[in-house]
Formats: C-alpha cells, structure tokens, sequence
C-alpha cells in the first residue's frame, strides 16, 4: 500500500493499493480538488506535485513529463501528478500558483 501525503493541505492521507493509477487519480478518487488543466495529457503542469519525501517511490520520469523538464516546465523535485504512480509512501505539496481559491492550504 502506497500512502500519499499531502502537505499544505493540512497533512491529508490518502492510500491506494493499485499502483497501476497516477497520483492524480488516487487524489480524485478521495474527493481531493485538484488541478488538472490539460485532461490529464501532460501538458499543462497544473498538476504539478512538490515533491518533499519519497521521489523514489514514484514511478520513472517517462517520455511525456521528460519533456516537461526540457523545457523548463518541471524543475528539480517536482513531478505531474497524471503521469507519476506511486509505489511507496510519499509526501508532497501543493504548487503555489496551483493552488484553488475555495480550498484553505496550510503552511
Ligand atoms: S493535468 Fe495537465 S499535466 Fe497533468
């Protein structure tokens, strides 16, 4: 079982045992608001995840988000939350300028 903490979102939990999904449909699944601007192509980055623990139990960067890195739209440490599966624990945070006006985050 992989757990997804969300940091700025008060420490929020979620669990999935089914590391065939991506982040971002765990998040869904758990009635979690997130954004997701391109339909979950990869493109947008509005999905973006900090990542503050736990990067090796993501996935490996594929083709679609290397290419984000190339031009500049990933930096080090962040990843998109449609493409990343997550196999163990991890913890990340809520890009601030992904950020929802009706959400309350936390530092
Ligand atoms: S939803 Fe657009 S990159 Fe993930």
């Amino acid at each position: 079982m992989a757990k997804i903490i969300i940091e700025n979102l008060n420490n929020k939990e979620v669990s999935s045992t089914d590391n065939s999904k991506s982040v971002l449909d765990i998040i869904h699944e758990n009635g979690i608001d997130w954004m997701h601007a391109c339909g979950k192509n990869g493109r947008c980055t509005t999905c973006k995840l900090i990542v503050v623990e736990g990067a090796e139990n993501l996935s490996p960067i594929g083709e679609v988000e290397q290419k984000l890195f190339e031009v500049g739209k990933l930096m080090d440490g962040e990843r998109v939350a449609c493409q990343a599966k997550v196999h163990g624990d991890i913890k990340v945070r809520v890009a601030e300028k992904n950020k929802f006006p009706h959400m309350e985050y936390t530092a």
